[in-house]
Order: structure tokens, then sequence, then C-alpha cells
């Protein structure tokens, strides 16, 4: 169930990569769990189901621990954080992905790896499992490749930092899939552009970025960093604006579809991030702040178009870019 339709209420809807979605606004990975919501609060607490298409958090091949607390804190305009990407592995990930086909929207599974053969082993056996033709299977309709969480040694940003590794390991896993292939870009470099380029070239249906910041915070008394890792990724309205200027800059020089988020607490925000050249968009540290924020900022998307008299997305994507 997606939020109702109000009378009057612009078309919302958009095709990422040539999947239809009922609205742009998706949950960014790591930042909502919708079988832990369901376990908690109950099936109810997911109707209307705020997203149109749910990631779920990273899942690596074998399983990680995380790093070790304090992961999160606030920080001015935003927060920090160095989970770094607990996850149960795949072969018991893969155990619960019955429990995702109660989600009413499509799936984008969001892989992880220190490796590139790591991520290419994760997504050969979740194609193995939906191979089987089992009804009680979520719709998966891509994998998002994580090339960019600044929060584990190895893999994390070594692919994502290098467009010849990120075309390498983009190129290998579109091989295995007929699925949507998006790579999550980092922010934590200095040509964008050369990253999704190379991604785009090798074959990726759509990028999305960014990921997190590579930040440090320290405790006031002590003076040493706050985080058990040290160094976390920052998040939230404080890295909206260089979030807005990637995906402005990949949309100006490249024909990807684009998966925007970063700062996103609004629907403001979210038609900002379009008016940019996003198709879709993503809810991260907003969902910290309260079950209600996607539905409201889809609402707010909404009542935003309507007093803009803008009927669809199509009207405004890219309105923000250079003309010359
Ligand atoms: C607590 C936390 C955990 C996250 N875990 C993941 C993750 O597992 N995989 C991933 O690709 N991104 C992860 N992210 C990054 C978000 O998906 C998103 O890219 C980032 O937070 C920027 O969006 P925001 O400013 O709206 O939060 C995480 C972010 C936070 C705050």
């Amino acid at each position: 169930m997606t939020p109702p339709l109000e009378t009057g209420r612009p078309d919302l809807a958009v095709t990422l990569a040539g999947v239809p979605l009922e609205h742009p606004v998706l949950n960014a990975s790591g930042t909502f769990d919708a079988l832990e919501t369901a376990r908690r609060f109950g099936a109810g607490a997911l109707e209307p189901f705020p997203f149109a298409a749910y990631v779920p958090k990273t899942v690596t091949l074998e399983a990680r621990a995380g790093n070790p607390p304090p992961r999160v804190t606030e920080t001015a305009s935003g927060m920090i954080n160095a989970v770094g990407l607990q996850n149960p592995g795949i072969a018991a990930w893969l155990d619960e992905l019955p429990l995702l086909a109660g989600v009413p929207v499509p799936v984008v599974v969001n892989i992880g790896g220190s490796r590139r053969a790591d991520y290419l082993e994760v997504l050969r056996r979740v194609e193995a499992r939906l191979e089987v033709h089992d009804t009680d299977l979520p719709r998966v309709i891509g994998y998002e490749l994580n090339v960019s969480c600044p929060n584990v040694g190895g893999g994390g940003l070594a692919i994502g930092t290098q467009p010849a590794e990120t075309a390498r390991l983009t190129a290998a896993a579109r091989a295995l899939t007929r699925r949507l292939i998006i790579v999550k870009l980092t922010p934590n470099v200095t040509d964008i552009v050369a990253v999704a380029r190379a991604a785009a070239d090798a074959g990726a249906d759509a990028v999305s970025l960014v990921n997190t910041l590579r930040a440090l915070v320290l405790d006031p008394q002590s003076l040493t960093p706050c985080l058990g890792n040290r160094t976390g990724g920052l998040c939230g309205p404080a890295i909206k604006p260089v979030a807005l200027r990637m995906v402005w800059e990949i949309a100006s020089a490249l024909d990807v579809p684009i998966i925007g988020m970063g700062g996103i607490v609004s629907g403001r925000d979210a038609l900002e991030f379009v008016a940019c050249g996003a198709t879709a968009v993503a809810i991260g540290a907003a969902n910290f702040t309260g079950p209600e924020a996607p539905l409201r900022i889809v609402a707010e998307l909404a009542a935003e178009m309507r007093r803009r008299g803008l009927t669809d997305l199509a009207a405004v994507r890219g309105r923000a870019l250079s003309r010359t």
C-alpha cells in the first residue's frame, strides 16, 4: 500500500531505469528496517508502506559484527555514524528473504563487500535463490552496489573512489543478472562524474548518491573521538548542498538515471534533487527523526508541486541544470 492519493494530487509516478514506481521516494539503505519495524510495532506500522521501493541494509558475504560502540552521534544539522555494515551475512539473510514478501513494493538488494569477488558471490547467491520460482519471495528488481561505505576497512571506499575498479565490479555484476544494477557512489572523491561515468559505461542502469562523508566528532570533555571507530560518515541536512552539487554535476554530464540522497528532510528538499536531475530520491537520516517522516515528505512533495502548478515531476526534472 502506498500513501492514499489526495484529490487533485499531482502525478508523483516516476520510471526508474524502466521500472515504474508510484512515487519517487525510496529509503536509503541502513536507515529503515521493514522487518524490524513489523516485529516491533506489528505489520500495521507499515500500512501504508511509505516508500516506493524498499532497500534493505547492506548485506555482505560473511556475517559482520560491525564497529565497536558508540556508533552514532548527533552533529550540527546532521549525524555521524560508523555502524560498519553489521549484518548476518548472505546465508542467514537469504533465510529471511521470504519475510520480505510482505513488503508491498519492489525490493532493491544492497550489497557490500571487501573484494570484488565477494560482491559477485552475494549477487550470484541472491540470483540463485530467486531462480527458484518461489511465489513467497519479494519482487526483487535489482541490486545497489555499495562501493561507498566509509566505515569498513578494505573494500568499502577502495572500489568507489576508483573509476577503473568501479567499472570492473559493475561490468562483472552486469554479466550476472538482468535485474537493475545501481551503483551507490561516495562523495569522498574529487571527481564524482568520473566514477559515475565509469559505472554507466560499464552497464549500470542507475547511480545512487551520496553515501556519507568521512567525518570526525570529538567528545567535548575528553577531546578524543566520540565514535568507537573514531571516524564515521556524516549525513543529514548538513550534507545536502554537497549531495545536490554532485547530483547536478552528474546529471549535467551524463544520461544515467540518478537516485539522489543526502539530507532530505522535506518535500522541498526532494524536489530540489529532482530539479538537479534525480529521477528518484532516498530518505536516510530523516527516518531517525520519527516514523512519520517519509509519508510526510511524500505529502509535502505533492503539496510543493501543487503550489508550483507542476502536474508531474518530468516538468521540473533537471530545471537547475546549466543550459550552456
Ligand atoms: C545509521 C546509518 C546506517 C547506514 N547504513 C548504510 C548501509 O548499510 N548501506 C548503505 O549503502 N548506506 C548506508 N547508510 C548511508 C545512507 O543510506 C545514506 O546514503 C546517507 O545517510 C545519506 O543520506 P541522508 O543524509 O538522508 O541520511 C547509512 C546511514 C546511516 C545514518
